[in-house]
């Protein structure tokens, strides 16, 4: 039996369409329900409708074109779609502003546009990231604009989307979080997520494959609107501060000549601490994490508490990226006139996103410090070329190979599974210097100082290559193409 005809059908609004809002809109349409994307972008909408996608995430494309045209409609017209939905979502930009707080003036406006449309009782639902207090504001505002009271409720529904496994992370969740502070909007709620919630979704056969078996039902939390807000901002904090634990750590293994992988697999066994978001690097980055934490810093500010913790995440944060760079340094002496090889630019694999990247930031150091890069990154090099324009000192290369050709060190940035599968001997036939720095832990020092290479990683102790006998060990007759290929070097 068709889905729509399980479910109770809702007709909602997502208003943005932006990473939050396509995402949430496929997934809701995908749920059974009747959806209008709405954004003030006239082109974007454009290419929504005429079957284009203009971010880059699994599986996205598939689930849009799956409901583009039947449940899934776009558009510029915003009274229109608040008019159709008993749900709307708002799912707009949240950018910081210059002195650290969210930029919440989108979210405003939007809430201003929906006021005349609001004719009967809605759900205004919280979907974009906000600090605490927010619904609040919006309800203020609603109220201010002519809206009846009557006639709308705020509630907060924070997502708790990975770019790269986004559509997967929506539809099997380890939890969904709504905070109502009443019963009608707790009501509506539970309809729009029935099928996640009795696990119906689970029992489809033309449902997304996900990987949790979760036909018992979502884990379902019903909370206050203040709670949620702060379940939200709280959840990306603590993943940060994970992330900065560990790079913490990696620095103490690196000073006591001990391995931060095997650490962080003891620490991690413990169930209260848990396994994931111990992986050392070179720092966190996105459109998220930096943003959210020096928001959530001055919703502590204004409320007069001092939440040193989070600055101390950050210092952490940024500290681990000039330690890298320092690598580079102990390893090449002189920066000036190397070539380097970089491979990944986005903040992490999965994405072509480079927002805050701690790869972009490392790139443009070893820039300043007067090297040449050749760069390549199998999905974001098209969203650099603005910002790193390609010309004598920065170049974008056709695949890992190209890009290390005469290089006197490479610099891995970024955990693309296919970097961690390189051919070592071609490797190394192509470089100049048998010198890796490697930001992401993707081999181990053994098989590198096995493959002939100087090693650095994060965490883990240098290694040097093995003596000319086992480095001569390698199979360099699969190599002969690479041999070619530097002797065609300019
Ligand atoms: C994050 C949250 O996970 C998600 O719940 C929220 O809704 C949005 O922000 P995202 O920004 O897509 O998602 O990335 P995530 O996978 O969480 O990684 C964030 C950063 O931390 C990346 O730069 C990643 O490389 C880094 N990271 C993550 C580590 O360095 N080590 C880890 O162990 C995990």
């Amino acid at each position: 039996m068709p889905c729509a005809q399980l479910i109770r059908m809702v007709p909602v609004a997502v208003i943005g369409s932006g990473y939050v809002g396509l995402v949430a809109a496929a997934c809701l349409a995908e749920l059974g329900h009747e959806v209008v994307c709405v954004d003030v972008d006239q082109e974007r909408i454009k290419l929504l409708q005429s079957g284009g996608v203009p971010i880059f995430e699994e599986g996205l494309d598939a689930l849009l074109a799956r409901h583009r045209g039947q449940r899934l409609r776009f558009t510029c017209n915003l009274a229109e779609a608040v008019r159709h939905a008993r749900v709307i979502f708002i799912a707009v930009g949240t950018p910081q502003s210059p002195t650290g707080e969210a930029d919440l003036s989108q979210v405003e406006s939007a809430v201003i546009s929906m006021c005349p449309a609001l004719d009967s009782y809605k759900v205004l639902v919280e979907k974009s990231t906000v600090p605490v207090l927010t619904s609040q504001w919006i309800a203020r505002t609603l109220r201010l604009n002519g809206a009846l009271e009557k006639n709308f409720d705020v509630v907060s529904n924070p997502e708790f989307l990975r770019e790269g496994s986004a559509i997967t992370d929506f539809l099997y969740p380890d939890r969904i979080v709504v905070g109502a502070d009443t019963e009608r909007s707790r009501q509506l709620l539970r309809e729009l997520y029935q099928p996640l919630i009795d696990g119906s979704y689970y029992r489809r056969a033309d449902r997304v494959d996900g990987p949790a078996d979760l036909s018992g039902g979502v884990y379902y939390i019903e909370t206050s609107t203040n709670s949620a807000e702060l379940i939200k901002q709280a959840s990306n904090a603590f993943l940060s501060l994970k992330v900065s634990f560990i790079n913490a750590v990696s620095n103490l293994c690196e000073r006591v000549n001990t391995d931060v992988e095997e650490v962080a697999r003891g620490i991690g066994a413990d169930r209260r601490i848990g396994s994931r978001f111990l992986r050392a690097g070179i720092g966190y980055g996105g459109s998220c994490f930096p943003k959210d934490i020096r928001a959530f810093g001055k919703v502590a500010e204004a409320v007069g508490y001092n939440f040193d913790l989070l600055k101390c995440i950050e210092q952490i944060n940024e500290d681990q990226q000039t330690g890298f760079l320092k690598k580079l340094r102990t390893a090449l002496w002189s920066l000036k006139d190397k070539r380097i090889a970089i491979l990944g630019l986005a903040f992490k694999h999965g994405t072509d996103d480079i927002r805050e990247s701690p790869a972009i930031t490392i790139v443009r150091k070893i820039l300043a410090e007067g090297s040449r890069v050749s760069i390549f990154d199998p999905a974001a090099m098209q969203n650099c070329r603005t910002m790193l324009p390609e010309g004598v000192r920065i170049q974008y290369a056709r695949d890992e190979y190209d890009a290390v050709k005469g290089a006197h060190a490479l610099v891995i940035l970024t955990e693309w599974p296919q970097f961690s599968n390189l051919d070592l001997a071609r490797l190394h036939l192509l470089m100049s210097y048998p010198i890796v720095i490697d930001g992401r832990n993707l081999y181990s020092p053994a098989k590198m100082s096995a493959a002939g290479f100087y090693y650095y990683s994060v965490g883990r102790p240098f290694s040097e290559p093995l003596s000319e006998k086992y480095a001569f060990a390698l199979d360099h007759t699969q190599s002969q193409h690479s041999l070619d290929e530097k002797m065609a070097l300019p």
